[in-house]
C-alpha cells in the first residue's frame, strides 16, 4: 500500500511500533500504533510520568532510537533511513545534561564557530572573521549571560545555565525544521532556568520555530507552547492545542497524573 506523503506536517509519526528487550523478562512494549503530527509553527510540551516515553519520542524523531515499524516524515519526507548525523542537520537538540550541547575543551568562540560551520573543523583552522565575530557577541548579548566577554573562555568552565543557554543559541544558529528539547531546563537553578525559558520561547518566536519540548514543569508546559501533550504508556492522554491548551490549567494536569497513579496503583 502506497503511504501518504504528510506534506501538511511539519513531523509525522505513523503506525509507530516500538518495543524494548522483546521476548524477555525486562520486555518494554512502549508504543503501540502511536500516531502524532505536528504542524509547522507548533511549539508542543509535552509532559507525562517517567518512563511514559517522552524521551524515546524524541529519539525515534532524531534517528537514535529505531522504532520496530511505522513511519517517520519530517516536512513530508520519510526519514526512516537517515542517520541520526543526517537527520542533525535539520533537527537542533538541546538536553537535560549541560555537559552535552557543547564541547567542553573548545572557546565559546570555537563552539560558535563549529556549530556556523555545521561541525565542519576547516571553518575554525581558517579562523573566524571579525564581522562573525561580531555577529557571534550580539547574539551572545541576549542571553544576559556577559558571555559576549568571554569568547576565548573554555565552555567546560561555565555555570549548567550557562552552557544550556549557549547549547540553545549554538543549536539554533543555523536553519533547522525542529528544535527538540528534552528537559532543558531540568538541571538548572530557578532563576537560570527562567532565563533558559525566556530565551527558548524568544527564539522560537522570532524564528517561528516548531519546538517540541519535554519537560517535569507543568508551569512551564502551560506557560509556553501552543499545544500540550500529556503522555502515558506510549500514547497521548491529553493532546491539547489552541483554545484548549489555554484553557488547561496545572490542577487539569496534576488531577489526570492523579488519575494515572490510581489505575496503576501507585
Ligand atoms: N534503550 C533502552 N533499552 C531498554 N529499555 C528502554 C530503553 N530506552 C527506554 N527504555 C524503556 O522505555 C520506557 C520509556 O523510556 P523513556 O526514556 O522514553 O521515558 P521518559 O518518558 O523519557 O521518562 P523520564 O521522564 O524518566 O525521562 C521506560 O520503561 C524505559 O525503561
Ligand atoms: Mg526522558
Amino acid at each position: 500500500m502506497q503511504t501518504q506523503l504528510k506534506s501538511d506536517s511539519m513531523v509525522s509519526l505513523q503506525n509507530i511500533y516500538k518495543t524494548f528487550s522483546p521476548d524477555s523478562v525486562s520486555e518494554v512494549v512502549l508504543f503501540s500504533d502511536f500516531h502524532l503530527d505536528i504542524l509547522p509553527g507548533q511549539f508542543v510540551s509535552v509532559v507525562g510520568s517517567n518512563g511514559s516515553g517522552k524521551t524515546t519520542l524524541l529519539n525515534m524523531i532524531c534517528g537514535s532510537v529505531i522504532p520496530d515499524s511505522g513511519q517517520i516524515f519530517l516536512k513530508g519526507q520519510e526519514i526512516g533511513a537517515m542517520k541520526e548525523y543526517q537527520r542533525a542537520r535539520s533537527i537542533g537538540r538541546v538536553f537535560q545534561d549541560p555537559s552535552k550541547g557543547t564541547c567542553p575543551e573548545l572557546t565559546i568562540l570555537e563552539n560558535m564557530a563549529l556549530a556556523d560551520n555545521k561541525g565542519a573543523f576547516y571553518g575554525l583552522s581558517r579562523g573566524v572573521s571579525r564581522r562573525r565575530m561580531d555577529e557571534y557577541r550580539t547574539q551572545l548579548e541576549r542571553l544576559e549571560l556577559g558571555l559576549e566577554d568571554k569568547l576565548s573562555v573554555a565552555v567546560g568552565s561555565l555555570s549548567g545555565g550557562q552552557r544550556q543557554a549557549l547549547a540553545l543559541l549554538i543549536s539554533t544558529m543555523t536553519p533547522i525544521d525542529l528544535l527538540i528539547l528534552d528537559e532543558h531546563t531540568a538541571a538548572l537553578d530557578p532563576r537560570s532556568s527562567e532565563n533558559v525559558m525566556r530565551l527558548t520561547e524568544e527564539i522560537v518566536t522570532e524564528k517561528g520555530l516548531t519546538t517540541l519540548m519535554v519537560t517535569h514543569n507543568l508551569k512551564y508546559s502551560i506557560q509556553y507552547g501552543n499545544r500540550l501533550l500529556m503522555m502515558h504508556q506510549g500514547h497521548a492522554l491529553i493532546d491539547a492545542a489552541d483554545e484548549a491548551k489555554v484553557a488547561l490549567s496545572t490542577d487539569d494536569l496534576l488531577e489526570q497524573f492523579n488519575q494515572i497513579s490510581l489505575e496503576v496503583g501507585n
